[in-house]
């Protein structure tokens, strides 16, 4: 709990804007009320000023300090969808369709994050991981430099409160060599920005150091050589099975000589399938806590929500993505 309230409180006074597009949720709409309250961001919601805070008000939810944009009376509409046509037009998309893709709430919204109309996006609380992922794809596109888009979910353990970042978890089913080199190097970046601590990155597999010899193992290496190459001032090592990556003891036996294993705080999966069942496992058996996933690898921030979150979970995410803005 600790990381989540300096984070918290990191995101005060940094005055950033969030745009929630999901105002008919009502967990949305008290986390909007909790951001201005504790003072971390400044919200605007999309939606019909109106309507919504009717809805809040039943709901006993002060919405006095939100800004409210709704897509057809909003003043630079036309201007929105001239420019999502000219960034999907190549694509089949017709000038009518921009406008009517412009209407969609997610989209709008990451229109308003592309224009820095507002920093950052949260959506997904009522909304699919693929709506939010393409509406930030195609919008906002990926930072200079990064080809792919991952994520990185915060395991924080049970005792001693420790912060591993677990990568992709959520987002590339299966990435090959060059965009998981791609994913370490935004979650060592994710995991500076966010936890504060220099990254230690381990390439898992289930082999340790040429203990196995297979494939699945040398697209792990191919990944670490492209790291090692791309950016020789992170502090990475693989390929690493995971109990060689965290614990010590293991770290000097299976890969003497590495300075990362037996030390590494950012664990960097071969693919979707390791790395999701990989967290829920911490999650669930290991009774860590995950933060996240944090969206990583886009130009600016958006991210995507569970839909089974809590308003505790929106409002920190809301804080993370202020932090990284
Ligand atoms: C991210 C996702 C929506 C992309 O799907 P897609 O079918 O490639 O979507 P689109 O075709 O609209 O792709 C948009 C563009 O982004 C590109 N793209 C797709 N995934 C990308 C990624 N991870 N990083 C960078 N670019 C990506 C596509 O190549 C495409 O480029 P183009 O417009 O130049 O052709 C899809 O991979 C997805 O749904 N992932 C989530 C998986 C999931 O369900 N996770 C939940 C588990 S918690």
């Amino acid at each position: 709990m600790k990381l989540l309230d300096g984070i918290r409180e990191n995101a005060r006074g940094k005055g950033k804007i969030i745009v929630l597009p999901e105002s008919h949720d009502e967990r949305v709409l008290k986390a909007a009320e909790i951001l201005i309250k504790e003072g971390i961001c400044q919200v605007i919601l999309v939606g019909e000023e109106d309507t919504v805070k009717k809805r809040a008000n039943e709901l006993g939810i002060d919405l006095n300090k939100v800004n409210f944009v709704f897509p057809e009376n909003y003043e630079r509409f036309e201007e929105f969808a001239e420019t999502y046509y000219e960034k999907r037009k190549e694509k089949g998309v017709t000038n009518n369709e921009a406008k009517k893709i412009m209407k969609n709430y997610t989209f709008f919204a990451a229109m308003l994050v592309e224009k820095g109309v507002a920093d950052v996006c949260v959506s997904g609380a009522d909304t699919t991981t693929g709506e939010v992922l393409r509406a930030a794809l195609h919008i906002i596109g990926t930072a200079e430099g990064v080809k792919t888009v991952s994520s990185d979910i915060l395991i924080i353990t049970p005792n001693e409160g420790k912060v591993y970042s677990f990568a992709d978890c959520a987002v590339l089913p299966d990435p090959d060599a060059e965009q998981l080199a791609d994913i370490a190097i935004s979650t060592a970046e994710t995991h500076k920005r966010v936890v504060g601590e220099d990254p230690i990155v381990a390439m898992l597999s289930f082999s340790t150091k040429g203990s196995a010899k297979h494939k699945l193992v040398d697209k792990v290496i191919e990944a670490t050589k492209i790291v090692k190459e791309k950016r020789p001032d992170i502090l990475i090592d693989g390929e690493l099975q995971f109990d060689a990556a965290i614990v010590e003891k293991v770290g000097r036996k299976k890969a003497p000589g590495s300075e990362v294993a037996g030390r590494a705080n950012v664990l960097i999966f071969p693919d979707l399938n390791s790395g999701n069942i990989g967290y829920k496992i911490a999650q669930r058996i290991g009774k860590c806590e995950a933060v996240g996933p944090i969206i990583q690898g886009l130009a600016k921030p958006m991210n995507d929500l569970s839909r089974g979150c809590s308003v505790d979970d929106i409002v920190n995410v809301a804080a993370i993505l202020c932090n990284m803005a």
